[in-house]
This record gives structure tokens, sequence and C-alpha cells, in this order.
């Protein structure tokens, strides 16, 4: 990652920033708590920023890059911030999930792909969601432990 580029929990203050990054991916923040998400910053801007959400197991939500800055490893960095934070809990979790249309970002991770039939199984959206069948976004899994 550039040298220049530092991570942090997301503060209260930061929301209305990371709106306006998700917004230019089309990803949607709503339901997803502020104190869920770290941010990438150069200097004072907001150039990344991603969530884990923890509902019955932790789930990497709403990662985004700016355009500019893509290719320079801070999602990865951001990716793998957040995975500290659930580090602790690999007695009671198994798994980390994500719902992604970049699968290939999370293979360079470690996550390993799962059948997408596991959707509605693991999501109460993804089940009763009428595009459940057309859905582009594979489900990845990384095992912790
Ligand atoms: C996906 C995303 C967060 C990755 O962030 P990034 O800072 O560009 O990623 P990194 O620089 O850490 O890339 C790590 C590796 O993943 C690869 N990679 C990154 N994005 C990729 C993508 N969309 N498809 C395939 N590979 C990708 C990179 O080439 C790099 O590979 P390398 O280690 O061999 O060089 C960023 O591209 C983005 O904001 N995309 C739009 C929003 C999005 O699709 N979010 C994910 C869905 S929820």
């Amino acid at each position: 990652m550039e040298p220049d580029v530092r991570i942090r929990e997301a503060l209260p203050e930061d929301r209305d920033s990371i709106q306006v990054l998700m917004s230019t991916y089309f990803l949607d923040i709503e339901g997803v708590k502020i104190e869920d998400f770290a941010v990438a910053l150069t200097g004072t801007k907001i150039v990344g920023a991603g969530a884990i959400v923890n509902g019955r197991f932790p789930e990497v939500h709403s990662i985004a890059v700016h355009p500019n800055y893509r290719g320079k490893g801070i999602g990865s960095s951001l990716v793998r911030y957040l995975l500290i934070r659930i580090k602790g809990r690999s007695d009671v979790v198994s798994c980390v999930y994500a719902r992604t249309t970049s699968p290939r970002f999370f293979e360079k991770l470690g996550f390993m792909e799962i059948e997408p039939t596991a959707k509605a199984r693991l999501w109460e959206d993804c089940a009763g969601c009428d595009r459940l069948n057309t859905c582009r976004q594979s489900v990845m899994c990384l095992k912790l432990g």
C-alpha cells in the first residue's frame, strides 16, 4: 500500500464521505452501522472504506476504493484490518462471508468461492429476493482458525 495512506476505524462524521464513495459504485450502506466501517485516508481525504457486519456470522460488506486509488493495495489492507477485529471470535464463528461481484479480489485474500445456492440459506434478504436466480454476486468464504 502507498506509504501516505493510513487506515483507521470510521467516525460518525465520516458517514457522508463513505456514502459518497459507495454511491460511485451503487453500493448501499443503509442499515450498516458506522462503527462497523474502517476507512482508508490520504491526508484527510477518505479514499477507501469497508465494513464487517455481524449478524449470525461476520460478513465483509460495502468495500470500495476511490477510482483513482484502485490497484494500490488499499482494498486488501482494508479487508485485512477488518479481519483482525473478528480473529478473536474464531471459537464461535468458523467463516467470514462476502457477497461480491469481484470474487477474484477476495480469492487473493484467501477467500474461497462456495456454491451460489448458499445465498438463500445464509441470507434472509437473498431468500426473499425475486432476482435470486439471476443474481451475479458470488458467495465467498474465509475459514477462520
Ligand atoms: C474491489 C476493490 C475494493 C479492490 O480494491 P483495490 O484497492 O483496487 O484492490 P487491491 O489493490 O488491494 O487489489 C488486490 C488484488 O486484487 C486484484 N483485484 C482488485 N480488484 C479486482 C477486481 N474487481 N477483479 C479482479 N481482481 C481484482 C488486484 O489486481 C490485486 O491483485 P495482485 O495482488 O495480483 O496485484 C475496488 O476495486 C473497488 O472499489 N471496486 C468497486 C466496488 C466493488 O466492486 N466492491 C466489491 C464488491 S462489494
